[in-house]
């Protein structure tokens, strides 16, 4: 147990990068790479376009908690599961919003994933939206979504029917773009019929990608060596405006025809206590938000889930068993039957596990305080969670911690382990408002695809990973082959209230 020190709070650290000699009094006891190059840092061996993954290889070397130089930058990353639980104690730490994130403050401002702990737009939004991630929210945007879902399973219909692979990012961004653009705002970029992307997810990847630059060149030089990028992040910044613009004011011009989803909501409803309401420009910078924060990272899941089930047919089989037991032949999945895929959610939990797609989260002291009893941090000094190594503790998730078994999220399983170990979507307040959502839609679109598809892996891929600010399997292509629907609705099985038979041998049931 460790808790904040009764020395007096020194006086916070100012906003924009905190350099951790400023915040880590005794820096010099947390290990660092052992090759330290002048100016650059420690750069030997590391790629600008793989920053997370040559972070874990360093992680892997130097233990549970180390420090980085790039940059002119010096920070300091943890990843032991002992000292994440004591960061995710929400009276010592809370949310920073440094590096990647302030680096999408000019895109997104205040909005909630970007805005500063004491920016008041933050608890107005906070509490004016979380109702659209509540149940009955939740319940409307499933029809919603089941119709996206179908522009997928109809091009990747004429995809096997062709004998051709399909892209699964690619396909996976589109979809999981149009579910947040159609939930949260009623609108459609018509993704699946584009052979190039819409002018606005151009606009948004080159934002973001402008936003991931930044960490990658020394400040005082950025002015200089990025000028020509600046200058058209800066056009791609006002085409996002424009486009939201035009969008919410469609809306306002037709006031409560909109259905009820997220913009609805902002435009028309007050804080249930106070009575504010959302400004404009805070409106045009949550939906960028959502629109952002909404659909990346939720297409990286479901893409390495489905790497993950063409390459173990045991658990595809099982998971399709599942499926076809508790859906039965309806077309239509209810929102209901969605929850009760128990193992197909398992099978997503195991790969959030592997690669946890938003793959850190930065927290920063309250006040003056000493993490897990042995590293002393000034008030605002920050560290980075490894949310991949913190998955792949092996004192938590055992010696083949590497290894993908969704049993681990056996509820017994689950229970035995301490709190804290597993946190793809963040901790505490600031933890992302949008789980359930993106919970929701990829076990939908898993137990749909499953039904539907054989996957079959391209020979001789081997997994890779794409860094933006989300991670990606790489060139991640598959054969979907069209199974024959299951002939009749099959008996319950134990997970939802039934004898299991599937789970004696699942492969006899997969059908087709
Ligand atoms: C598998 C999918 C997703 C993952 C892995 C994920 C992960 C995360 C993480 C780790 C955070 C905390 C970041 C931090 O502490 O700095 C976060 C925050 C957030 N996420 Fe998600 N997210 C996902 C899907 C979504 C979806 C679908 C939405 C919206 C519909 C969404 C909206 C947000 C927002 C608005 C925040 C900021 C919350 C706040 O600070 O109040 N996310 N997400």
């Amino acid at each position: 147990m460790t808790e904040t020190t009764d020395r007096p709070a020194g006086p916070s650290l100012p906003r924009g990068f905190r350099g951790a000699e400023q915040g880590w009094p005794e820096l010099h006891r947390i290990p660092r790479p052992p090759y330290r190059v002048p100016l650059l840092g420690d750069v030997v061996g590391a790629s600008r376009h793989t920053p997370l993954q040559d972070s874990l290889a360093l992680a892997r070397k130097l233990g549970p908690i180390f420090r980085r130089r790039a940059f002119g930058k010096e920070f300091v990353l943890v990843w032991g599961a002992g000292l994440v639980a004591d960061l995710a104690d929400e009276a010592r730490f809370a949310k920073h919003v440094g590096l990647g994130v302030a680096n999408l403050r000019p895109l997104a401002g205040d909005g909630l994933f970007t805005a500063y702990n004491d920016e008041p737009n933050w608890q107005t939004a906070h509490d004016v939206l979380a109702p659209a991630f509540g149940r009955d929210a939740m319940a409307g945007y499933h029809p919603m979504m089941l119709d996206v879902a179908e522009r997928l399973t109809d091009r990747w219909d004429r995809a096997a029917a062709a004998g051709r692979a399909v892209d699964v990012p690619g396909d996976m961004t589109r979809l999981t773009l149009e579910t947040i653009a159609r939930t949260g705002f009623g609108h459609d970029f018509g993704s699946f019929e584009r052979a190039r992307p819409h002018p606005f997810v151009t606009a948004m990847v080159g934002a973001l990608a402008h936003a991931q630059r930044l960490n990658t060149v020394p400040a005082p030089l950025a002015p200089w060596l990025l000028r020509g990028a600046s200058r058209r992040n800066a056009a791609d910044i006002a085409h996002l405006n424009r486009t939201v613009d035009d969008l919410v004011r469609a809306r306002r011009e037709a006031p409560g025809k909109g259905p009820a989803d997220l913009l609805g909501r902002m435009l028309e409803t007050a804080h249930p206590e106070t009575g504010e309401r959302l400004s404009a420009r805070n409106v045009r910078r949550q939906v960028i938000t959502f629109l952002v924060a909404g659909h990346e990272t939720t297409s990286g899941a479901l893409s390495f889930a489905l790497h993950y089930l063409s390459r173990h047919p045991g658990v595809a089989a099982r998971a399709r068993a599942e499926v076809d037991r508790v859906w039965g032949p309806t077309a239509t999945p209810g929102y209901e039957q969605v929850a009760k895929l128990r193992y197909v959610r398992r099978v997503l939990d195991e790969s959030l596990r592997l690669w946890p797609t938003a793959p850190a989260f930065a927290r920063e002291a309250r006040a003056d305080t000493v993490l897990a009893g042995t590293h002393p941090m000034r008030r605002g000094a920050w560290t980075l969670v490894l949310t991949p190594m913190l998955h792949r503790d092996p004192g938590v998730w055992g010696p083949d911690a590497e290894r993908f078994d969704p049993d681990r999220f056996e509820p017994k399983a689950v229970r035995s382990r301490p709190a804290h170990v597993f946190k793809p979507f963040g901790t505490g307040s600031r933890a992302c408002i949008g789980r359930q959502f993106a919970l929701h839609e990829a076990t939908l679109v898993l137990g749909l695809l499953l039904r539907r598809y054989e996957l079959r892996p391209e020979e001789g891929y081997q997994l890779s990973v794409t860094e933006r600010l989300t991670v990606m399997p790489r060139d991640l292509r598959l054969h979907p082959e069209r199974r024959t629907a299951p002939a009749a609705p099959a008996a319950a099985g134990p997970e939802d209230g039934g004898p299991d038979p599937a789970g004696h041998c699942p492969a006899h049931r997969t059908g087709g």
